[in-house]
């Protein structure tokens, strides 16, 4: 096949290499053998259709990470196109700041009716991280408006990924992520996440006192730092980093009752969650608890326009009702008219389609079909919820054992990686907790498409095995 070149002259690849820089690439990967570089070719995708993602070479990949647990109703919906290229030809551009347009009120509107409660006011952002930053600015600002003004820290879960601004990076539980941009914002403190494959001993066969036990390491932390300065409590329904840790039984239940007793918000963000994840348009349903702030983003435009936000309880708004009172806080493009058309679009595709549904009554045979590869020896567990799941592979099943840091570089950047990718399979290899294979595919897939996964996953696990 002929590659495509840009102005220049140059292949995609070549002035990729030159002139883009990726967010979390090592570049020396892509640098040019004689310059001392890996000589890998950067890969460009250049078309997506349904669950398949097409190269510039005409390689066909099953998109088993919905881009980056984005693209929920599935790639190339003209559908959501259409209504994007109708809002722009309306009205491409107006800010919501004193102002308002017709779509954000509208996708507003119908968020409101999908959360829990009385989670009714709708915080526009352009992403997960933005809504994180702005969650945790409302938390503050609102106990200094009720007269609680020294209510400012938060607790988050270690390994926890809630995004790169400064803030979110403070709360935030992956230490490698923010060495590089220390000192961050101060007030971010961490708890016990729910790896329930690596619980402590004595709660191996028992994941409700699990769930017990972790959830009042929170109450632990509220109590060390002081309740009155601790303001919220940030924590994913599943836990993405790390590969999919689902909440206990009763986990989320005792975390709210920590919350009420100590006046300290439960945020639970959604980034990835929300939009038919797990199931329900919103996790915290699918878990049954009802949080103060939901922040999420990636699912709600399945990726056709960046859009993040964060729904508040009244309580929250309540104070900003009153006098001179506003949340000091926004983005020029926050609630942008092309990207609220794009969700108002993706939501009809949700209701024709019954896209929840779907996953209720698939995730079953997602989780029975990857749980197939448990008799492999580098499969430890496989864990998740929902249409997200989390492979973790281990040098030893029977204690445990991981890879050393060389050994995890070896397989997952060295071999995983680009294996699955030369597979057909487009997913993640992560270590940034214990090496995880991560899934999170399209809502459309189903069982043909879990087959085929798994039986691709299978050959490269298999193969593996010759890089340890
Ligand atoms: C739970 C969670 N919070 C926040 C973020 C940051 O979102 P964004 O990359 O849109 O800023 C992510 C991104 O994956 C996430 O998974």
């Amino acid at each position: 096949m002929n590659e495509q070149t840009t102005a220049s002259g140059k292949t995609y690849a070549e002035a990729g290499r030159d002139h883009l820089w990726m967010h979390f690439t090592r570049h020396s990967t892509y640098e040019p053998l004689e310059r001392g570089g890996g000589g890998a070719k950067i890969p460009i995708i250049t078309k997506g259709l349904g669950h398949k993602v097409w190269d510039d070479q005409g390689n066909e990949y099953l998109d088993g990470l919905a881009g980056l647990f984005v693209v929920n109703a599935g790639h190339g919906r003209e559908q959501i196109a259409e209504a994007m290229a109708r809002q722009a030809t309306d009205l491409a551009y107006f800010p919501i700041w004193s102002y308002g347009h017709p779509r954000a009120i509208e996708l507003a509107e119908r968020l409101a009716q999908h959360a829990p409660a009385d989670l009714n006011r709708v915080f526009f952002t352009t992403g997960g991280g933005e809504a994180v930053e702005s969650a945790w600015k409302l938390a503050k600002q609102y106990f200094k408006l009720v007269g609680k003004p020294a209510k400012h820290k938060v607790i988050s879960r270690s390994i926890a990924y809630h995004g790169t601004p400064q803030g979110a990076l403070a709360i935030t539980g992956i230490p490698e992520l923010k060495e590089a941009f220390e000192p961050l914002t101060p007030g971010g403190f961490r708890v016990p996440n729910t790896n329930h494959y690596r619980a402590p001993e004595q709660f191996q066969t028992d994941e409700k006192a699990f769930g017990l036990w972790a959830a009042n390491r929170i109450e632990e932390a509220i109590l060390f730092e002081g309740p009155d300065t601790v303001a919220a409590v940030f924590l994913e329904p599943v836990q993405n980093a790390g590969g999919c840790f689902p909440p206990p039984p009763g986990y989320f239940e005792r975390v709210r009752e920590i919350c009420d007793e100590y006046d300290v918000l439960l945020v639970s963000d959604e980034t990835i969650c929300a939009f038919g994840r797990i199931g329900s348009m919103f996790a915290c349903t699918d878990f049954d608890y009802v949080p103060d702030i939901i922040t999420t983003a990636k699912g709600i435009t399945s990726g056709y326009a960046p859009l993040g936000l964060m729904i508040a309880s009244e309580r929250l708004f309540e104070p900003f009702r009153k006098g001179t009172n506003a949340f000091t806080h926004g983005y020029t493009w926050g609630g942008h008219p092309v990207s609220c058309a794009a969700a108002m679009a993706n939501l009809d595709i949700f209701d024709e389609e019954g896209l929840n549904q779907r996953v209720k009554d698939n995730a079953p045979v997602f989780r029975t079909t990857l749980e197939r590869l448990l008799d492999l020896p580098l499969v430890g567990d496989v864990r998740g919820a929902g249409y997200f799941y989390g492979i973790e592979l281990v040098k030893d099943k029977q204690t445990k054992e991981t890879f050393n840091d060389e050994e995890s570089e070896r397989l997952l950047r060295g071999f995983l990686s680009k294996a699955l990718f030369d597979a057909g399979v487009y997913c993640r290899a992560d270590d940034r907790g214990d090496p995880v294979i991560q899934l999170s595919p399209p809502l459309t897939m189903g069982p043909a498409e879990f087959d085929e996964l798994e039986s691709r996953l299978r050959s490269v696990i298999t193969e593996a095995e010759n890089y340890l």
